[in-house]
């Protein structure tokens, strides 16, 4: 069965998923603000295993079916190209499948359907992107279907931390770091790769939108309770002031062709 070989130097990958570039864990959380490179990176480590175990069979999958192909499958896809090793895989886009020539083979399967989880079978690796979507329950059925005989099995699961109410919380954070997990935290600021026009999109976020800015940007808890935001506090202000700031604003996003 013949082998593909890539020779990527550590710089190829953002330094702080380095620790999970390799581990043994089976639970890998990967956490925290938009555009901080979580899914490349999950991404690129898939391929890899997906390179150095034959016949591995990896999921990729989110709640809705049809959410797949335009995300992670696309990703792959276009990480594979980078990697210089489309051409040599079998893409079927409406199957949602890779198939590398060792015998490997990515696919795609929304949760929509809980039926579904059930008559998946005989999976090596399990992505799930945007986590915070699945139910526990799905998260649960997914777990129980991650028994092969393969070696390191993993389950990595990727999201913004959007609400503590969120079942991800009370599972992975809540009473501590569970048995055999790793958990790695990122925001844009890890992201080398990050145009700068996005940096300052998300930036642009603490004036307009502290709700955003606390979730999207700084990757922490948006809803930690009752109360939407605990951080914060009661203060004077100019209110023509801050009309002008948004005004401003407004202004170079439309000189920008950013708002319409
Ligand atoms: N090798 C790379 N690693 C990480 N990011 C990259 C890389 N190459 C390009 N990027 C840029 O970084 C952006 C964000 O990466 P990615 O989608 O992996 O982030 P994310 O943390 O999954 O974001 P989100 O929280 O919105 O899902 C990409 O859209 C792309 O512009
Ligand atoms: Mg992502």
């Amino acid at each position: 069965m013949p082998n593909i070989q890539v020779n990527l130097d550590m710089s190829y990958f953002n330094k702080p998923y380095l620790p999970m570039l390799n581990n043994e864990e089976r639970f890998n959380v990967v956490w925290g603000g938009a555009g901080s490179g979580k899914s490349h990176f999950v991404v690129q480590k898939i391929i890899l295993k997906a390179l150095k175990y034959p016949n591995r069979t990896i999921l990729f999958t989110r709640k809705v079916q049809a959410t797949i192909k335009d995300s992670i499958f696309q990703l792959a896809i276009d990480e594979l190209n980078k990697m210089g090793i489309l051409h040599l895989c079998d893409v079927s886009y409406y199957a949602l499948t890779i198939k590398f020539p060792n015998g490997s083979r990515i696919f795609g399967k929304g949760l929509d359907d809980s039926e579904k989880i059930k008559s998946i079978a005989g999976i090596d690796d399990i992505v799930i992107e945007e986590a915070t979507e699945l139910s526990q329950d799905d998260f649960s059925q997914l777990n129980l279907r991650l028994r092969s005989k393969a070696p390191n099995q993993q389950i990595h699961l990727m999201f913004n931390p959007v609400s503590k109410l969120n079942w991800v919380y009370a599972h992975f954070f809540d009473r501590g770091t569970p048995d055999s997990t790793l958990i790695v935290h990122t925001t844009y600021k890890d992201n080398r790769f990050l145009p700068k026009e996005y940096i300052a999109s998300l930036e642009s976020y603490r004036v307009t939108n502290p709700l955003y800015y606390q979730i999207y940007v700084l990757g922490g808890w948006g809803i930690t309770g009752k109360r939407v935001l605990d951080n914060w506090h009661v203060q004077q202000f100019d209110k023509n002031e801050l009309m002008r700031k948004q005004l401003c604003y407004c202004f170079f996003q439309i000189l920008r062709g950013e708002l319409r």
